[in-house]
């Protein structure tokens, strides 16, 4: 998935910044909390001073009797904003990753249809759940962590500065040197966890080409291959994985002797005050608690910076998606076709999957509204290219389409594709009830309606003898059903959806003479007062068709009725007498 818009952090943070925008009231008052818990820490950390002044040095009874009770409470109001700020952040993450789910989702589902053509299904799983999944985590501990983490270092610094400012100073000159490991160390994160999500890609890839592909690994005994496939990408995940754990290890403990320098610094020269009674116990102590303190959001910091990275770089791959353009969408203007009622003219039409080579050249055609056009042709020549034109599946390159005289990229894609139905060469069913399959486009229809297509798709019969009749789930892709059924399935969807216009790509390739038959009288009646387009290898459903055309190499060569054509004794007759001899 190319993707030419280099996003840069700023870009990215930004991005990320807007969508938390909308939830804005909510994080003031997470980052109250957040400010409580912070100046809460800071008066730990302050308190240190009168345990040791007033308790150890000057035995205050006074001081023993508040202390406790002080600390108490402090801890209890700190652990309620703590919570507070916990839960309201979470919850900010959360819905920003809930709702760029379903965006995702959706944008994918605006893509036209060479999108998925040219994208590998676990690669879209991938980032809708994986990628998502490390940008939440990003999103979360950055702000749940980060900023609280912010605020208590802020705090923090003005007690000791109160303390001994001078110390402060020397305290804090450590602080950005502990920077330096964390920005250089975030440039390999990033560079590693775009690897591990591009490499995760890919194991799901597998995943998902070698399950459905089941029963192909089977019948060729693959398995043993289809698991080293996966083995070895599993095991390039784990190198990419550990390359990651290598520089971890390096920062964390670096950041720790970098702590552990500036923390000798203090005992050495604050020692050096209190021995010469500049300074008493408690003031050194509490400095130190506070300095400990610092210290550790920071060291957090370094911590959380592979996951910060990893989001980071998740996020490009999210926003990447999309940023994706759909090829094809409605025009601004785009007028709403009205009911099909004329004429259907494809002028001059060329067109090409890939931009360079056409696949479809100089076709001219003008289909008045009732016919049955039969489309035959040898096997690779253009059939259900032509076919997935109609509803504008791809874009022509050259030439026209029109819909009663209108353009149908000047038509607003739903009500054209409202007013086609399609039986296409792959049988798409989903693994839901059979009701469910038939009622696809429109789940208001009554059972009544249902009943009635399936009845007029020769379906009933099968349907009423499973066990559970309509209601029966029929599998992934309607795997728990023959291809014969499968196919009677879809025609009842396509005679449900009770379209002007009917595509048919071998719609009944997959039933047996018998059942063909009858299917094709349920077809004849489906395509009585419509428009058909119908692909077929069947002599009698050809022998149906108003006219035949055929198409060779991506142009239509022939064109005429059945006895028309057999008599040029050209293309038609070749194929007629291959394929269609009955
Ligand atoms: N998504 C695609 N991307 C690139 N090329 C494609 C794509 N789909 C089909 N083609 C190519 O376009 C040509 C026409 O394919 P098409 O599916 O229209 O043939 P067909 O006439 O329906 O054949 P069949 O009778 O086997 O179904 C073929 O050469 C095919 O390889
Ligand atoms: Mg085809």
């Amino acid at each position: 998935m190319s993707n030419k818009i280099i996003l840069t952090n700023k870009i990215i943070l930004n991005r990320l910044y807007r969508l938390i925008l909308p939830y804005k009231y909510q994080f003031m008052v997470a980052m109250f909390a957040a400010l409580i818990v912070a100046a809460l820490s800071g008066a730990q950390a302050y308190m240190v001073k009168p345990l040791l002044d007033k308790i150890f040095v000057e035995k205050s009874t006074y001081f023993l009797h508040i202390l406790p009770f002080a600390l108490v409470a402090i801890f209890a109001v700190k652990g309620f904003f703590y919570g507070l700020n916990f839960y309201l952040l979470e919850k900010i993450g959360q819905t920003v990753i809930r709702d760029m789910r379903v965006k995702v989702f959706e944008h994918i589902h605006l893509q036209s249809l060479s999108f998925f053509h040219k994208t590998p299904t676990g690669e879209l799983i991938s980032r809708v759940i994986s990628d998502i999944n490390l940008m939440q985590v990003a999103i979360t501990t950055v702000v749940v962590g980060l900023l609280r983490d912010f605020l208590q270092v802020i705090f923090l610094l003005i007690v000791i500065f109160y303390m001994n400012w001078k110390l402060a100073l020397l305290s804090i000159v450590f602080i950005p040197a502990a920077a330096i490991p964390i920005v250089k160390f975030g440039r390999a994160f990033r560079r590693i966890g775009t690897k591990m999500q591009e490499e995760t890609a890919e194991v799901s890839n597998i995943m998902h080409e070698s399950i459905t592909g089941a029963p192909v690994v089977k019948a060729f005994t693959m398995e043993q291959y289809e698991s080293k496939r996966f083995s070895s990408q599993v095991r390039e995940l784990f190198e990419t994985i550990m390359e990651n754990a290598k520089y971890r290890r390096i920062q964390h403990p670096l950041m720790e002797v970098i702590g552990g320098i500036g923390m000798a610094l203090i005992i050495w020269f604050g020692g050096k005050e209190v021995i010469a009674g500049n300074s008493t116990p408690g003031t050194f102590f509490a400095f130190l608690a506070a300095l400990v303190m610092i210290y550790e959001p920071i060291k957090a910091v370094s911590k959380i910076n592979p996951t910060v990275q990893q989001g980071l770089a998740a996020s490009v791959r999210v926003f990447g998606l999309l940023d994706q353009k759909p090829e094809i969408i409605s025009k601004p203007d785009a007028s709403v076709l009205t009911p099909f009622q004329d004429t259907i003219v494809l002028q001059e039409l060329q067109f090409s999957y890939d931009g360079k080579n056409p696949v479809l050249k100089d076709i001219n055609l003008t289909v008045p509204a009732g016919e049955i056009l039969a489309i035959v042709g040898p096997s690779g020549s253009g059939k259900s290219t032509l076919a997935s034109l109609i509803p504008r599946f791809f874009d022509i390159e050259k030439g026209s389409l029109l819909i009663d005289g209108v353009d149908i990229r000047d038509i607003t894609i739903k009500s054209l594709r409202d007013q086609i139905a399609i039986v296409t060469q792959q049988t798409i069913l989903f693994n839901d009830t059979i009701r469910d399959n038939i009622s696809y486009g429109d789940q208001n229809k009554s059972e009544k309606d249902i009943r009635k297509a399936a009845d007029a798709a020769y379906a009933l019969n099968f349907i009423d003898a499973l066990p559970e009749g309509f209601d029966t789930v029929i599998g992934e892709s309607g795997i728990r059903l023959s291809g014969g059924e499968r196919q009677r399935l879809s025609i009842a969807r396509a005679i449900l959806k009770n379209a002007p216009i009917l595509v048919l790509d071998e719609a009944t390739s997959s039933l047996d003479t018998e059942s063909e038959r009858e299917v094709q009288k349920a077809l004849e009646n489906l395509m009585k007062d419509r428009t058909t387009f119908v692909i077929a290898h069947r002599l009698s459903t050809i022998k149906n068709a108003d006219r035949i055309i055929v198409i060779k190499d991506g142009r239509i060569v022939e064109e005429g009725s059945h006895d028309d054509l057999l008599s040029l004794e050209g293309e038609y007759e070749t194929l007629y007498n291959m394929q269609y001899h009955d």
